[in-house]
């Protein structure tokens, strides 16, 4: 077992309203054990992050929000730059996940651009990555998440790629309760730290938390978690109940 405090991460995606999602928090706070040895985070909703912000207890459950636009300020209707998230406590910000990258049409440049102002702001950017169903088939895993980690990694130092948490999303697992197995997750999670080695150095990459996204639910979250190179999760609809989140969390038991 590595020492990388184990992450588990909940995306909400466009669910609850702020009401929901301060209830959600602080009926978390009430349940989670104080003792507990894993990170957790949630990605509420932009509308939600200032009410939760309120109510979050930032020492036990950390605070992330789902995008970001990469420039200070400025005409970009309907976005939220990174000082606006740090102003709001944000520690962490989920950025590519796949789907802003197919739907919302978010290349690997524009990508890295919000690694790098999150970065210079101080918080903490959770880099999606993940091949497609037709990717995998045509044997182009590797080299499809091998490009979108060049990309993102492109003009970091080793100090800033420590600040970043990466997350391996195979897009046909997510939100079809059709899960990597334990065995292709850690395939592709070894590939992964193998190549931040290659582009930083051994100390780098092992103390980098690399987490698997994609169907995590109750009952395959300790089988996951148990691959040497997994080092948490970012969960989507097992996230949504408080009761099934702490079963997330509380994979070890
Ligand atoms: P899922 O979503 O757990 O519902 O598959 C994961 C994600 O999109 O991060």
């Amino acid at each position: 077992m590595s020492q990388r405090t184990p992450l588990i991460a909940g995306n909400w995606k466009m669910h609850k309203t702020p009401d929901e999602s301060v209830a959600f928090v602080q009926n978390l706070q009430a349940t989670l054990e104080n003792d507990t040895q894993v990170e957790v985070v949630v990605a509420p909703t932009s509308l939600s992050l200032y009410p939760v912000s309120q109510v979050i207890d930032s020492k036990r459950v950390g605070l992330s929000a789902q995008n970001v636009h990469p420039s200070p300020k400025g005409a970009f209707t309907g976005e939220v730059a990174p000082s606006m998230l740090q102003a709001l406590g944000c520690n962490y910000c989920i950025v590519g996940h796949s789907e802003r990258r197919q739907i919302f049409l978010e290349s690997d440049d524009f990508v890295q651009q919000k690694v790098e102002a999150l970065l210079q702001i101080g918080i903490r950017p959770i880099l999606c990555i993940g091949e497609s169903l037709q990717e995998r088939e045509d044997n182009l895993t590797f080299s499809r998440v091998s490009t979108q980690l060049t990309a993102a990694f492109q003009n970091l130092d080793a100090t800033q790629a420590l600040q970043v948490v990466v997350a391996y999303e195979p897009i046909w697992a997510i939100g079809t309760g059709k899960t990597a197995t334990p065995e292709q997750a850690q395939e592709v999670h070894a590939f992964l730290r193998s190549q931040l080695q290659e582009r930083f150095d051994a100390q780098t990459a092992d103390a980098m938390r690399i987490l698997y996204g994609g169907s995590v639910k109750p009952n395959n979250v300790k089988a996951l978690m148990q691959q040497p190179d997994i080092d948490g999760a970012l969960v989507g609809g097992a996230s949504l109940e408080v009761d099934s989140f702490l079963q997330l969390v509380r994979f070890q038991s």
